[in-house]
């Protein structure tokens, strides 16, 4: 890690030790049995695999592991990595058990994909040289690495890729307790007065993602300290989230309009991710992976074979009464 990363990193609010990750304990426990066991046989520990929805902490769990492991910890992201020859230029610069990690890894290329397929089994690179008949392919060993590998869709991941991880994690949303601590963490390296109360009302509205929590504190920080007294209380946190048009369970503007949408344009549904997507102006790949999981997680929306379709609480949260229907929103029902 060079110095500037270095420095970026220490003073963030990353954690740097497994200890001090709060949360995720399934994940948490299982890779500190993974390294000890690599470090006890000295070897590089197996590709790892993170995957859940973004701002869940998978980069911050994969720089403890590397930190863990007393390696170098190299960043970089499937759609960093344009060429092969990226690829490589990274995995030859290695030193013996250093942790590549791969943002996004699902948005890799195919030609990229195949470089390292051979990197993970063998640690070595297969290099054609020339063009033509005379192409000849060469072999270059690389040091034994550990490849941590971050997606926020596990199912868009070529399968050969996906096999190749021994260890494969999945990170949950946060419940309000776990976030509730780390906003507290947070709290005290910024040096942000709140107490208990103020914590809990930011906890219940950051969506069981931490980096939408430290995002929260910060801004009703900036409240407490302009038209408040500078302490963050339950008081002074809802009146600063619901300027920002956070409501009380921590759906923003976007997730309202969604639901909207799909009640009002559609009939509450079902309806295609793509066809909601284009209806409020959003990309398809951000609805599928930052609103929707989340509105299925409370229960506001339910995925069907047709479509989305919102529920009843959805509805409720709305305020528009639901209206039953035999065949959700299908033409064939009023008939
Ligand atoms: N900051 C962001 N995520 C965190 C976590 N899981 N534990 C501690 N601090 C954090």
């Amino acid at each position: 890690m060079d110095e500037q990363k270095n420095d970026d990193w220490q003073y963030s609010l990353r954690p740097r030790k497994l200890a001090e990750y709060i949360g995720q304990d399934k994940a948490k426990k299982n890779l500190s049995v993974y390294i000890k066991a690599a470090l006890k046989r000295g070897e590089a520990l197996d590709h790892v695999l993170l995957y859940g929805p973004p701002g869940l902490g998978k980069t911050t769990l994969a720089g403890i592991v590397a930190n863990e492991l007393g390696v170098n910890f190299r960043i970089t992201s499937g759609p960093a990595i344009e060429r092969s020859g990226d690829l490589a230029a990274l995995l030859t610069n290695l030193s013996e058990r250093d942790v590549l990690f791969i943002d996004e890894i699902h948005r890799l290329s195919r030609a990229v994909e195949e470089v390292l397929y051979s990197a993970m089994e063998d640690y070595a690179l297969d290099i054609v040289i020339g063009k033509g008949p005379s192409a000849r392919s060469i072999r270059l060993d690389i040091a034994p690495f550990t490849l941590v590998g971050a997606t926020t869709r596990v199912g868009a991941l070529a399968p050969p890729l996906r096999d190749r991880f021994g260890v494969v994690e999945h990170l949950e949303y946060y419940d309000a307790q776990a976030l509730v601590e780390i906003i507290k963490r947070a709290a005290e390296i910024l040096k942000i007065e709140i107490d208990a109360h103020g914590a809990e009302e930011i906890a219940s509205r950051s969506r069981g993602t931490p980096r939408i929590a430290n995002r929260l504190l910060k801004r009703v920080r900036d409240f407490a300290e302009v038209e408040g007294k500078g302490v963050i209380t339950a008081a002074m946190a809802d009146t600063a989230l619901e300027r920002l048009e956070i409501d009380k369970v921590g759906l923003d503007r976007t997730d309202r309009r969604m639901l909207m949408a799909m009640i009002k344009k559609f009939g509450g549904g079902p309806v295609g991710l793509d066809t909601l997507a284009a209806s409020i102006s959003e990309e398809t790949d951000t609805i599928a992976d930052v609103y929707e999981p989340y509105l299925l997680q409370l229960g506001l929306i339910m995925r069907t074979p047709r479509g989305r379709v919102v529920t009843r609480m959805g509805y409720d949260h709305m305020n528009v009464p639901f209206v039953e229907k035999n065949n959700q929103g299908s033409e064939e029902s009023l008939f």
